[in-house]
C-alpha cells in the first residue's frame, strides 16, 4: 500500500473535486460526514471569506481561528483543496497581504481557480505542487495553514522540514490535522480507503509533536483538540468482533488537533 498511497490520495481527491460541493460521504475522504468531527460545527460559514463552493466538507478544524494572521501577511495554505481556508486567509491578510495555496491534485487547483475568479480574489494564487517539495522560496512566508492534510503525507519529517524552510524567521504555522492516541489496529492500517479518509496515515500525537520539535520549531502548542467519534460502520467494515473489543479497551482514540509553532 505504501508505494502507491499518494496515487490513491490523488485519485480520491480528484474525484471529489470533480463532484458537486459537499458530496464526500464515504470512508474514502476526510471530513465531518464520515468522521463526525463536530468541532467544525455550524460556525465555519459565518467566518468572513467563507464560500460554500470552496468548502467541500474536507476539513477537520478551523486553522485560521488561531493563526493570528495580520494585515499584509504572506500566508501559505498546504493542501488547499477548493480554496476554503485560503479565501478566509485572504480576508484576514487584506489587500496588502498575499495567499498561496498549494495542492498536488490538479483537479483541486482547477476548482480553486474557478472559485477565485468567480469571487474575485485578487491576492490569492494556487500552485500545483507537493508539500514534500514546496514550490515556494526559502524564508518567504509569515503564516502557514493546513487543514486535514498532513496525515495524508507519508513523509511527515520532510513535510515539516519544508514548512520550516519556507517560513520567515519569526513566522509560524497553525495546522488542523488528525492524530491518534494508541496503536491503529491492523484492519484500519491495511486500508487504502481509510488512508485517503485521513485515518490510516495519522501518527500519534506524541510522534507528531516530536517531529515538529525535531525539525527546529519552538513554542509548540495545541490550542484546540477534540476526540473524533469513530462511526460504528468503520468497526463493522474493517475489524472482527474481537479486534473491536480489544481496541475499545485499549484507550485508542482519534483526535482532531489544531497545532501551532514558531520558527525562531
Ligand atoms: C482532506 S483534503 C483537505 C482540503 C482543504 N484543506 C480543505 O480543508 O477543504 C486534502 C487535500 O490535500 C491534498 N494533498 C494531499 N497530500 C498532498 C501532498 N503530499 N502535497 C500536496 N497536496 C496534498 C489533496 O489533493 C487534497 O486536496
Amino acid at each position: 500500500m505504501k508505494e502507491n498511497v499518494k496515487d490513491v490520495v490523488k485519485e480520491k481527491y480528484a474525484e471529489i473535486a470533480e463532484q458537486n460541493a459537499g458530496s464526500c460521504c464515504a470512508p474514502g475522504c476526510c471530513g465531518p460526514q464520515i468522521l463526525e468531527i463536530s468541532m467544525i460545527g455550524d460556525d465555519y460559514d459565518k467566518i468572513e471569506g467563507h464560500i460554500d463552493e470552496a468548502d467541500l466538507g474536507l476539513g477537520c478544524g478551523i486553522p485560521t481561528e488561531y493563526a493570528d494572521i495580520k494585515s499584509g501577511d504572506t500566508v501559505l495554505d498546504l493542501g488547499s483543496g477548493a480554496g476554503n481556508d485560503a479565501f478566509i486567509a485572504s480576508k484576514l491578510a487584506g489587500p496588502s497581504g498575499y495567499v498561496i495555496g498549494v495542492d498536488m491534485t490538479s483537479q483541486m487547483i482547477d476548482r480553486a481557480n474557478i472559485n477565485k475568479e468567480k469571487f474575485k480574489f485578487t491576492n490569492v494564487e494556487f500552485r500545483l505542487g507537493e508539500i514534500e517539495a514546496l514550490p515556494v522560496q526559502d524564508d518567504s512566508v509569515n503564516v502557514i495553514l493546513s487543514n486535514c492534510v498532513l496525515n495524508l503525507v507519508p513523509d511527515k519529517i520532510k513535510a515539516f522540514s519544508e514548512i520550516y524552510r519556507v517560513l520567515k524567521p519569526g513566522g509560524h504555522f497553525c495546522i488542523s490535522d488528525v492524530v491518534i492516541v494508541g496503536e491503529l489496529p491492523e484492519g484500519f492500517k491495511k486500508s487504502a480507503e481509510l488512508y485517503a479518509g485521513c485515518i490510516s496515515g495519522a501518527i500519534t500525537r506524541d510522534e507528531y509533536i516530536g517531529i515538529i520539535k525535531q525539525v527546529g520549531f519552538a513554542e509548540v502548542q495545541i490550542p484546540k483538540e477534540k476526540r473524533i467519534v469513530i462511526p460504528e460502520e468503520l468497526y463493522e467494515r474493517y475489524l472482527s468482533g474481537d479486534e473491536k473489543e480489544k481496541l475499545l479497551n485499549s484507550g485508542f482514540g482519534i483526535f482532531s488537533v489544531t497545532v501551532k509553532a514558531l520558527k525562531k
